[in-house]
């Protein structure tokens, strides 16, 4: 991932269906422990095995999720890397890689528990799509 950072927007955030309800205060604070990174086509964001430190949400972009059984796409309002983090102290279950470039926000694994702690309703919703994703290594 480039290292070129940039400023986290309100619209940026509000891009992700998973931060819809929050309340403006909410969104704020939730936009001071995102940081902004950009990812060229090819770029390798997450590889398979590594210890977990982040998730990613896509603002705009596309990538591509590496599975035995062909690849899976996602995209705008999507996110990914959420796996290790909800199953805490596991490993990276599938390598990701940009498929175009990206605009993605990074929450790091503390900020994530205190805001799946701090809103269970968001805590809930990543951990049931971390479910599903465990269940459906086929092809989707
Ligand atoms: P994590 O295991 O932390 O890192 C790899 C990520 O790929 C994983 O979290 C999910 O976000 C994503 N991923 C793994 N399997 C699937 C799947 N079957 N469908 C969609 N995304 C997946």
């Amino acid at each position: 991932i480039r290292r070129r950072d940039f400023v986290v927007s309100f619209a940026m955030v509000a891009r992700v269906p998973l931060f819809a309800r929050l309340d403006a205060a909410a969104v704020a604070r939730l936009i001071g422990l995102l940081t902004a990174r950009r990812a060229s086509a090819g770029d390798v964001i997450i590889t398979e095995g590594e210890k977990a430190d982040a998730m990613y949400f896509i603002t705009t972009g596309r990538v591509e999720v590496i599975l035995p059984s062909g690849p899976i796409y996602l995209t705008d309002g999507d996110f990914f890397g959420e796996m290790a983090l909800v199953a805490e102290g596991q490993r990276r279950s599938a390598t990701v890689i940009a498929a175009r470039s990206c605009d993605l926000l990074v929450l790091g694994s503390r900020d994530f528990q205190h805001l799946a702690h701090t809103n269970a309703e968001i805590g809930e919703a990543v951990s049931e799509v971390a479910r599903q994703r465990k269940g459906n290594h086929g092809a989707e």
